[in-house]
């Protein structure tokens, strides 16, 4: 008899065991003379469950989750007897509800496919979008991402169709397509996952952007804390050229396109556009002014698509399936679904993708299954180091752009990071102020003074020292920094201390004067 076993090899799953999980199981299997092929897979981003692998059988795969090595004798002896009671099954892994509440539309292979295997993309839809991109030609396939109404997922919503139309007119005897896989917000690893997991979904998607622009030419900046990420693309690219999916006359068509991968040297600034292009050309992550923007002068001063990970993942189903199609899901002006991120003292922490409109409450108390800690939930930072803390009386905000932003909060990359009634929220204030210090790259003085002076502002309101001068001074700094900063590091470090001042205010020693006044 022989089995066939697909087991993560993303960096969770790997850090929980996976490797040795995989080696226990061929043992197991040879031991009984058993024919075993093992499939490496992305994660399924049910985190909590890693290792959680699946057994391939007539009905379809069946998981089985928090396996040890130790699990491999009873796992492999239950499997070759057809039993289906070994207490660490899962069931049909389509059935487990918290996969099947999801809406995969940029995730619909990750966890599925050997991601180092073109086959298997080409086998499971993949360059389906690329296929349709290459009838429709340039003016089109932006027409249809303009459509669908993509906003940029790394951070600031941008609508992607609108800055490939730019760079499209732009002129410029060399364009480029930067994918930004810095990936630096807290709780956030969406990105790493489509790297690690379908790496093909995100070649795809540079390709057609490239074809959209008029780029020969694209870069994928990872950050190095990534080494799995850096693995598996760089395996998908060669993959991809021998294949014929880049390189010269990309998939036999007119069109030359060639991608290159780069370490990142670990700076959370470089996850900015225009840092990030310095950081490219070999130089220090230091952010430019804009203008000029990167479409019309960015990398080697050239015209420039810079997107994020998840940006260009999406873009193979929207051609594939239709702008109208993407579209449909979501609400307001945040079409489409987002790559959620449950992080921090979460129960159920992991990747769940879902169409806009869903409420923070929902995803923290519902999906999330409240705090591993099973302590009352008490607050949620929302979008990153730079995202404001929620507390639950704003846990009815669904997840959208603008909701988001009438609160004073962001989504961001779509990362939550969830805290229970313990969390201290004046050390979290001055967590954000040291965390802009540290990180600030030093161009404009709000941000790398403001920061530093914010530190101490802080230390002495939780000392108690001089509350009322102190909070003003603060809130002076913050509009100082809000205003005057040059990027969002500096620009949007003022939301989680204001947020947290505002909302908790208790954990700073008095009522906040703003608050005061309101009441
Ligand atoms: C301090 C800072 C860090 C950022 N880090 C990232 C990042 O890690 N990944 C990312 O995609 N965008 C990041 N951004 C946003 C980028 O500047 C830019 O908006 C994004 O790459 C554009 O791609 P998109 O339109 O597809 O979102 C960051 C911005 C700032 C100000
Ligand atoms: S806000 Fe901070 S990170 Fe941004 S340009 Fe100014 S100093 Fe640099």
């Amino acid at each position: 008899m022989s089995l066939r076993v697909f087991i993560p090899r993303d960096a969770g799953a790997v850090a929980v065991g996976a490797d040795e999980v995989a080696t226990a199981l061929q043992r197991a299997a040879e031991r009984r003379g058993a024919v075993i092929e093992i499939v490496r897979t992305g994660s399924r981003g049910l985190y909590w469950l890693e290792p959680m692998i699946e057994l391939a059988t007539p009905a379809g795969r069946v998981a089985h989750g928090l396996i040890a090595p130790g699990d491999a004798e009873s796992l492999v002896e239950a499997w070759l007897s057809a039993a289906d009671n070994h207490p660490l099954r899962l069931g049909p892994v389509e059935e487990i509800p918290w996969l099947k509440r999801q809406t995969r539309l940029t995730f619909a292979r990750c966890g599925v496919v050997d991601p180092r295997s073109l086959d298997d993309y080409r086998t499971h839809e993949g360059y389906r979008g690329l296929a349709t991109a290459l009838t429709l030609g340039p003016e089109r396939i932006i027409e249809e991402v303009v459509n669908s109404g993509l906003r940029g997922r790394g951070g600031a919503g941008f609508p992607t169709g609108i800055k490939w139309r730019t760079v499209a007119q732009a002129q410029g005897p060399q364009k480029y397509i930067v994918c930004n896989a810095d990936e630096g917000d807290s709780g956030t690893f969406a990105d790493r996952m489509i790297m690690e997991g379908d790496p093909f979904v995100l070649i795809e998607g540079m390709t057609i952007a490239a074809i959209a622009v008029g780029a020969t030419k694209g870069y994928v900046y990872i950050r190095s804390e990534y080494p799995h990420a850096v693995a598996a693309m760089e395996a998908a690219l060669g993959a991809a050229r021998r294949g014929g999916a880049l390189g010269r006359h990309v998939a036999d068509s007119s069109y030359d396109f060639d991608i290159e991968v780069r370490v990142g040297a670990g700076a959370y600034v470089c996850g900015e556009e225009t840092s990030l292009l310095e950081s490219l050309e070999g130089k220090r992550g230091v952010v430019r002014a804009k203008p000029p923007l990167p479409a019309h002068k960015g990398l080697f001063g050239r015209p420039t698509v810079i997107n994020n990970v998840l940006s260009l993942a999406s873009v193979p189903v929207i051609l594939d399936r239709g702008a109208a199609f993407y579209r449909d899901f979501g609400m307001g002006r945040s079409r489409g679904t987002m790559p959620i991120q449950l992080a921090g003292n979460v129960k159920h922490g992991g990747l769940f993708e879902t169409a806009f409109g869903i409420t923070l409450g929902e995803l923290v108390d519902d999906i999330g299954g409240g705090t591993a800690s099973d302590r009352p939930v008490r607050a949620a930072q929302v979008g990153g180091p730079l995202g404001a803390y929620f507390p639950r009386a704003l846990f009815d905000t669904p997840f959208d752009y603008e909701a988001f932003a009438a609160r004073d909060g962001l989504i961001g990359h779509g990362g939550i990071v969830v805290f229970d009634d313990t969390v201290d929220m004046a050390k979290q204030a001055r967590f954000a102020m040291e965390f802009c210090a540290i990180e600030s790259c030093g161009k404009c003085t709000p941000c790398r003074i403001g920061s530093t002076r914010g530190v101490e502002v802080i230390d002495r309101i939780i000392r108690g020292e001089d509350r009322t001068t102190n909070l003003e001074v603060l809130e002076d700094l913050c509009n100082t920094m809000k205003f005057g900063s040059l990027c969002a590091l500096g620009g949007f470090t003022p939301y989680p201390v204001s947020s947290a001042l505002t909302h908790f205010p208790e954990d700073f020693g008095a009522t906040p004067k703003h608050l005061v006044a309101a009441e």
